[in-house]
């Protein structure tokens, strides 16, 4: 259908085509031709705005609108030939736009420039992206949430330095990761804000003599305001940054999710069974059956900060104001965007059918002493200073190690020879059950407060549905 076309923001100033490497390395559209649905939906709003302000005739804009809405049919079907000499996206359209619609075509690009509207498209983009990502996080919470609501009373070892410190319920390890992915999804509604600033008006960098109202323009797509300076509108990608920075947390927040689930996995801890759609054997050792999507997601985490940190290289040296390496915005967001929204989708699918291995989990909690800290909580509350106290729990932590013993298996006389306060009740305080139980400060791992977490969760998710 499109005939090969000659560059036609060559016309007039260049004499014969750019050199073929020249072409490949400079084109984007193998990679923007992603932003058509919010270049059309800019250029439409841009026009009827034209029109409104009497620089197009009514007529125009719509036979301009009309067109484009065609285009837009073309690429969905899959018949639109996207042609690299083209450059990028913006030129392939507005060219097959003046196909379809003839010489008014020519008009489109009356008082604007490829610098805003390339800004006003990838801001479009990169909010509609960021909105699938909390679309994405708070489905996750919501398996988070699912599994925590049936895990308060299966018990484990909580760990700090990786060593056995105290015992908390799942539901509580659980919460502790649905709090962070909450975190991420209200970070990026917050980003979302300042993205959705319009630029279009900002022509190339200083605005323009045609009577615009961006104001309109903004309004008809749905965005918070316009940009208040032009050569800023035009040469910053912060909005972009912000998006990477909160897809890069989001995927530090899955990563050390992926090392637990990895440790846990580890038949010495043995604390869950990895649903087998999620897991992969080994080629050479037959009883293995390794973690690989929790470690790629681990692994790729290292990926979606590159993108961060690349864009920031490419920002650090531009002068003002767009200059053809703001191009190199792209790849890396849409690479993250993929990493990031495929991640959250297979943690989502992970955690809804990873077995929960509860009697492993408690039989850890024989191990390694998570119930010091009880023996001295109680002979504090006996009115026993707390750091004598944690100097008694010391001593008897190490006599019961010498003996083989747990701290719950000592006699009452091995305890009252190092500390002739303590009674007989102190074994009810020293169960794993107790510890959690007694835990009831707010945010704590006490039921109370798992329980209040949990509803605390569910407003959140209510009130994010859509
Ligand atoms: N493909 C370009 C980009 O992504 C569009 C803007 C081109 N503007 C220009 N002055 N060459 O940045």
């Amino acid at each position: 259908m499109n005939q090969p076309r000659s560059s036609p923001v060559r016309g007039g100033r260049f004499e014969g085509e750019a050199d073929d490497l020249v072409l490949a390395y400079t084109q984007s559209v193998a990679f923007d031709h992603v932003l058509y649905a919010q270049d059309i939906a800019g250029s439409q709003a841009h026009a009827r705005m034209l029109a409104r302000q009497g620089i197009l005739g009514t007529e125009e804009a719509e036979a301009l609108c009309r067109g484009l809405d065609r285009v837009r049919e073309e690429i969905e079907a899959e018949i639109f030939v996207w042609d690299p000499r083209l450059e990028d996206v913006h030129m392939n359209i507005e060219a097959r736009l003046t196909e379809l619609v003839g010489e008014v075509g020519k008009k489109l690009h009356t008082g604007r420039s490829r610098n805003d509207q390339v800004a006003l498209d990838f801001r479009l983009f990169v909010s509609d992206r960021t909105r699938q990502w909390r679309l994405l996080l708070r489905g996750l919470v919501a398996i988070l949430v699912e599994r925590a609501g049936k895990s308060a009373k299966i018990l484990l070892p909580g760990y700090t330095h990786l060593q056995p410190a105290q015992t908390v319920s799942l539901a509580q390890h659980l919460l502790a990761y649905a709090a962070m992915f909450r975190r991420d999804a209200e970070r990026l509604e917050d980003s979302d804000r300042r993205i959705r600033v319009s630029p279009l008006g900002a022509a190339a960098l200083a605005g323009t003599t045609y009577p615009l109202d961006p104001l309109s323009v903004s309004r008809e797509l749905g965005m918070n305001g316009v940009f208040a300076n032009s050569m800023d509108a035009v040469s910053d990608r912060d909005f972009v940054l912000e998006a990477l920075f909160g897809a890069s947390l989001a995927m530090m927040h899955l990563s050390r999710l992926c090392a637990d689930i990895i440790l846990w996995a580890n038949p010495a801890l043995g604390f869950v069974r990895l649903p087998d759609g999620y897991s992969t054997g080994s080629s050479i050792m037959p009883q293995k059956k390794n973690p690989d999507v929790a470690e790629l997601m681990r692994g790729k985490t290292g990926r979606v900060y590159g993108a961060l940190l690349s864009l920031l290289a490419t920002m650090k040296g531009l002068p003002m104001t767009y200059n053809r390496d703001l191009q190199e915005d792209k790849e890396p967001f849409l690479d993250a965007d993929r990493t990031l929204s495929l991640s959250l989708r297979l943690m989502t699918g992970l955690l809804a059918e990873l077995a929960f291995l509860p009697r492993a989990m408690r039989a850890a909690l024989q191990r390694g002493f998570l119930n010091a800290t009880e023996l001295a909580d109680y002979l504090a509350g006996r009115g026993i200073p707390f750091r004598r106290a944690h100097n008694l729990t010391g001593t008897a932590v190490a006599r019961a190690e010498a003996l083989g013993l747990t701290l719950e298996e000592l006699p009452l006389e091995e305890l009252r020879a190092i500390c002739p306060d303590i009674q007989a009740d102190v074994y009810a305080v020293l169960t794993p059950d107790a510890s959690v139980a007694r835990r009831t400060t707010p945010g704590g791992t006490g039921s109370a407060s798992v329980r209040s977490q949990i509803r605390c969760l569910k407003r959140w998710l209510r009130a994010v549905q859509n």
